[in-house]
């Protein structure tokens, strides 16, 4: 392998000759296409199926991505346990074929999968191409040595082995369910993974952007080409292009250095997520060889030991969330517009931040991340070789870590969201002295790979006796939890940087309310005993009044992160429930209770505590519901920003509270008497919100409320449609339960049916779903035509409703 520079190839002879080549329109001999559709899948083992001659007709058909463990019954007996979400594993087969026109022999084609969950083993024709045990790597395979062309097919075969079971401690998801993509190219061709960019010098009026090339050459031969790159801005002008000329490239991989100034460079930022493009050509006796495109953003960052961290110059706070990569109702196989929905929810939050616990995302999330402004702390590992479930990665890690961790860096470092390389969450070895060189190991493979992020660590005992912090290799020591040691860290860490990587750990059921509020409870409050005391109907209090022992309210740890400038930020556990792990609470609990947005994406009550502090809008949200017992005393509560809140029973005033700067809500303590309580909030005197609930009657109709009417024609788009059961003056009514059945007419699909509920043992794949506390989700899957959608959502006793979507292009 030879590393040849050309950063100092800018002259203006060079840039004419740019011109000419980068004027070149032909069609990039590239092509990179999805691979999801007309698969077969068998849900079970059979060694003949790795065959080329093995009859599939009678396996189902099914599009990708897909996860089987979400189409199954919930069962305290599978072996997941209900910590990995009481779904079932075992072991899957998916075969699929595809045919390849003879003219393309002369061109390399792979294939790629961006994860699969788990122990995967790919055969094309019979012949193996490898096996993956991790389930969050994304990984390819050559599979030219052994096509046929023309009418003869080639077959793939995959099978997936998540029959041994735990090996998570939250829901996994099973089989291939991130995207696949067919890719060919040239014999000479950018590797894969194969351009770095980087902005090493970032001001207002220019950056430099560095940009390496790997190019492949597997033509046998010594090849003599040119290599062109452009960077586009983000209305596709084309503002600067640099050429490497006469490049020889007689290796297998040769590496390429190039340097560009971009001036007056738009910034990303978590505000403004400005983004770039780079195309880079390859370009051999005037043809077009290659063309591959690299998205990229300009900014400068660095965390600080007393400032945190600073974006473009501009001291921000990470306000971020800790999710698991399930998408509820939809299990784990990954949906764009699902990733998307979620990012819109925590963005309206003011949420500017992402980890992804406790392992590498899809692709499509960086790429969500990169276009709507999230700061992301990449995590490699939830454990190394010490294992924390039975069948974990732990069992592969002597083989594997060091590939994925590369491959995860490889994977991901172009994106301008990404910002902190995270190497385990509460690693076990932070207590072992073999930590000490396997921290040093494990971050030295990042920065041989990426030195421009600092690199951190989940530690659930951050102090200087920890062995992986003592390793001396993080660049920002992560704190679990720990909220009484953040005070103490300039002194405890002198001159080091923190960051708050898992915070909170509290615990809510939408809609549920344990008074007296100000009372909290943490729990198991025994170790030993998963749960011995709560409520019979398995719920947790809203009023942020309930976590695990080793968390805090959620009030508690904002405010201090809010209050000291070298608390650079916060990953808050969880921005969504996920599957999985429902402390504090065991069967028939399935699901978690950490979300600040329930796992049906219906936010609680502490979403708009955040987004009262996190965003500038006017925000007023008062709960509970107002369905109490006559003569009752009912804490009322209020996030809001307002300066101060008067509240109204009946039109009764019951006083003003003023919010002074520590108040993260107001309270008042209200004698129950049916009707409405209305909020009044003014600021500098002047009211500029009001906000009310009422005494609902009983159920009488239900209202359907899709979050998008058109959506696209394209075989994966949803519309995400929230029913809620009113009574008949269109009061949403809070203890409604009623079972809702849903009928679909037109050319699109139920993908899931949800209601928030932790502990509900119906299936997230059904056309009905009872309501919880009077809401309920139905996802609405488009098809490939064109149309109308009519959905009809309807309960015994009740009004239907009716949505009509349009499904277009
Ligand atoms: C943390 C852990 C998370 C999750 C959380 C629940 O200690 O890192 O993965 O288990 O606890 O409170």
């Amino acid at each position: 392998m030879k590393t040849r520079s050309f950063w100092k190839a800018g002259g203006a002879l060079l840039l004419l000759a740019a011109v000419a080549l980068s004027g070149c329109s032909e069609e990039s001999p590239r092509s990179r296409t999805g691979f999801n559709t007309g698969w077969r899948f068998l849900l079970s083992d059979d060694a003949q199926a790795a065959q080329y001659y093995y009859n599939d007709s009678s396996w189902r058909l099914l599009d990708l991505p897909h996860d089987w463990s979400i189409e199954g019954e919930f069962s305290e007996t599978n072996p997941a346990t209900p910590g990995g979400g009481a779904l079932p594993g075992g072991i899957g087969w998916y075969r699929k074929a595809f045919k390849v026109d003879p003219a393309e022999k002369d061109k390399l084609f792979s294939i790629e999968f961006d994860g699969v969950y788990r122990n995967s083993e790919v055969w094309i024709n019979g012949h193996l191409l490898g096996n993956r045990p991790y389930g969050y790597s994304s990984f390819r395979y050559d599979l030219t040595p052994w096509l046929k062309y023309g009418s003869e097919e080639n077959i793939i075969a995959v099978r997936v082995d998540n029959s041994q079971q735990p090996n998570s401690r939250w829901y996994s998801g099973s089989g291939i369910y991130r995207n696949v993509w067919l890719v060919s190219t040239e014999k000479t061709a950018i590797d894969h993974w194969g351009t770095f960019i980087t902005t090493p010098e970032v001001s207002d009026d220019k950056a430099l952007v560095r940009i390496e090339v790997k190019i492949r050459n597997t033509t046998g031969d010594s090849e003599t080409v040119s290599l062109v790159s452009s960077v586009y801005d983000a209305d596709d002008r084309k503002v600067v292009t640099v050429i490497t000329k006469s490049l020889q490239l007689e290796d297998t991989i040769t590496t390429v250095n190039q340097e560009v100034t971009v001036k007056d460079p738009l910034l990303w930022s978590d505000k403004e997520p400005n983004l770039y493009r780079v195309v880079t050509d390859i370009i051999r006796g005037g043809k077009l060889t290659d063309r591959y495109e690299t998205k990229t953003g300009i900014r400068s960052f660095e965390f600080d030991a007393s400032r945190g961290f600073i974006l473009n110059g501009v001291q921000t706070k990470i306000r971020g969330v800790c999710n698991h990569h399930d998408l509820g109702s939809l299990g784990a196989a990954i949906n764009t517009r699902a990733i998307e929905r979620q990012l819109e929810l925590l963005k309206e939050m003011g949420c500017n931040a992402i980890r992804t616990s406790h392992n590498p995302p899809a692709p499509e999330l960086l790429d969500l991340c990169d276009r709507m402004g999230f700061i992301v702390m990449d995590e490699a590992f939830d454990m190394w070789k010490k294992s924390k479930t039975r069948y974990d990665y732990s069992l592969n890690w002597d083989g594997w870590w060091k590939r994925d961790l590369e491959d995860m860096v490889l994977r991901d470092r172009n994106h301008p969201g990404v910002f902190i390389w995270s190497i385990g969450n509460e690693i076990l070895e932070q207590w072992d002295s073999t930590g000490i060189i396997m921290a040093r190991e494990l971050a030295g493979v990042v920065r041989s790979l990426d030195s421009t992020r600092p690199v951190t660590s989940g530690c659930n005992d951050p102090n200087p006796w920890n062995y992986i912090i003592k390793s001396g290799s993080l660049d920002l020591i992560g704190f679990n939890y720990h909220d009484s040691l953040f005070i103490r860290f300039p002194e405890t860490f002198p001159g080091q940087k923190f960051i708050a990587s898992e915070t909170g750990s509290a615990l809510a059921t939408r809609g549920s309310y344990d008074m007296p509020s100000d009372s909290v409870r943490r729990w198991p409050l025994r170790w030993d005993i998963p749960f011995n005391e709560g409520n019979a109907d398995m719920s947790c209090s809203s009023y942020d009044n309930c976590s695990a022992p080793w968390g805090s309210t959620h009030e508690d740890t904002w405010r201090l992160i809010k209050a000291h400038d070298y608390l650079s930020g916060m990953f808050y556990w969880t921005g969504f429930d996920y599957l999985g792990e429902p402390t504090p609470y065991w069967w028939p609990a399935r699901s978690s209770y950490f979300g600040i947005i329930d796992l049906a994406g219906f936010p609680k009550d502490a979403y708009y505590l955040y987004q009262s502090e996190w965003t500038d809008k006017p925000v007023l949200h008062i709960f509970p519901h107002w369905n109490w017992n006559p003569g009752q005393t009912v804490d009322v509560w209020a996030y809001t920003n307002c300066d101060e809140v008067e509240l109204f029973l009946n039109d009764r005033s019951l006083g003003e509270m003023k919010k002074t700067k520590d108040d993260l809500h107001l309270a008042w303590k209200v004698l129950f008497e049916a009707g409405t309580l209305r909020a009044v909030g003014k600021k500098e005197g002047v009211e500029i919100l009001r906000e009310e609930v009422k005494t609902a009657g009983e159920p009488a109709a239900i209202i359907i409320t899709p979050d998008r009417t058109v959506i696209n024609a394209d075989g994966s788009d949803l519309s995400f449609i929230t029913v809620t059961i009113v009574d008949k003056e269109n009061n949403p009514v809070p203890y409604a339960d009623n079972l809702v059945r849903f009928a679909v007419e037109g050319n699109a699909s139920i993908a899931g049916v949800d209601n928030g509920s932790q502990v509900s043992m119906e299936p997230f794949k059904a056309d009905y779903r009872k309501v919880f506390h009077g809401k309920c989700l139905m996802v609405l899957k488009a098809g490939v035509k064109d149309g109308e959608v009519m959905v009809t959502a309807s309960s015994e006793g009740l009004e239907s409703a009716v949505a009509t979507i349009k499904l277009g292009r």
